[in-house]
């Protein structure tokens, strides 16, 4: 018999806790769309469990986000017929598998992740850690794991998820004395975060600076024309900066046409090229990009029936492909079975 190598299984997430903007679009979802022309399966999970690690505070924001996200998917052109797009919550086989790896990770071991020490400083739990949120990495281990993910790709805050993924698994192998899980490995994006409209260094929901892929046409324009320039560019004929300028910034993520982009620059920094020409300039590009997504999305989001039938259809999918997996891992290690 020959050898035969594996298909690539891939799997992303993202929590719902509201709906996408450009930074996701150039980090991730680009990328999304591009690999569905590639050989191998392909999974995208709305990650609502985890988002309720630390929003049961917010459960109503959490529960709207998800056909916005879904709307979202399918307006950048996921398709659902390539990529199976499924909600954590409706495989429970995933917690099981959970409960089982958290006796093969040590409680310190989860204190030391770096972004989950970051993300506790940020929301400032200080010493009222909800047990749920200090364990989350242990149910990614299991969403990459469950499905048998082979590539994840995902942001570098991501790659501590990633290790504690890759632990497990070892660790369950060893118990087993054989591969019941493959290793799954982390496929960096290359792209750089993108700045905030305001000019902070990322653009985000929560701090109100992102231009969203549901932004209609005034929308985008009114955003652009805040954006953070070159404060010292007051004349048009003074010579501006371009380092920090978020107008270029964005220009550089999605103008297609390089040359025209690097002459502007030229000319911005000489002086004579004002704010506004290419503030105006920019507001044409992200409409080109966004109003045919935008159209895709509502459409998606104003038949929400279809749009949950699908992520049915997606999570018995994966709920079949976790199930087997938890079979084999209780198999593996000898665990009972009614
Ligand atoms: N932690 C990821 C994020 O915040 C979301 C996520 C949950 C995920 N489970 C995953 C990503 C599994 C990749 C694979 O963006």
């Amino acid at each position: 018999m020959s050898h035969q190598v594996p298909t690539p299984i891939m799997l992303t997430g993202d929590r719902p806790t509201g709906p996408l903007h450009l930074g996701h679009y150039i980090g991730s979802l680009k990328n999304r769309v591009a690999m569905q022309s590639l050989q191998g399966e392909r999974y995208i999970m709305i990650a609502d469990t985890q988002a309720f690690t630390d929003n049961m505070g917010n459960i109503d924001k959490v529960t709207q986000a998800i056909p916005e996200l879904i709307a979202d998917y399918i307006g950048v052109g996921i398709d659902p017929g390539k990529t199976t797009i499924f909600l954590q919550s409706a495989v429970p086989e995933l917690v099981e598998l959970t409960m089982l790896y958290m006796n093969v990770t040590t409680v310190s071991r989860l204190e030391r992740n770096p972004t989950v020490r970051d993300e506790i400083k940020h929301r400032q739990f200080e010493r009222d850690i909800p047990a749920g949120f200090l364990c989350y990495p242990v149910a990614q281990a299991a969403d990459i794991t469950g499905l048998k993910a082979t590539v994840v790709p995902v942001g570098g805050d991501q790659l501590p998820m990633i290790e504690i993924a890759v632990e497990t698994v070892r660790r369950i192998n060893r118990l087993a004395g054989k591969d019941v899980l493959p290793e799954p490995q982390a496929m960096l994006s290359s792209v750089q975060r993108l700045a905030g409209i305001d000019g902070k260094a990322k653009a985000s929901k929560s701090l109100n600076n992102a231009i969203f892929l549901s932004d209609d046409e005034k929308t985008v324009s009114a955003k652009v024309m805040q954006m953070f320039t070159d404060p010292n560019h007051l004349k048009v004929t003074d010579p501006g900066q371009v380092e920090g300028n978020i107008v270029f910034e964005y220009l550089d993520a999605f103008h297609t046409d390089k040359e025209e982009v690097e002459a502007l620059k030229a000319h911005y920094r000489a002086g004579g090229l004002g704010d506004v020409k290419i503030k105006r300039l920019l507001i044409s590009t992200l409409n080109d990009l966004i109003q045919p997504i935008k159209e895709k999305r509502d459409q998606a989001f104003a038949s929400k029936g279809m749009l949950f039938d699908m992520l049915r259809d997606g999570s018995a999918k994966a709920r079949a492909a976790v199930g087997q997996t938890l079979n084999e891992v209780k198999d593996g290690l000898g665990l009972f079975r009614l």
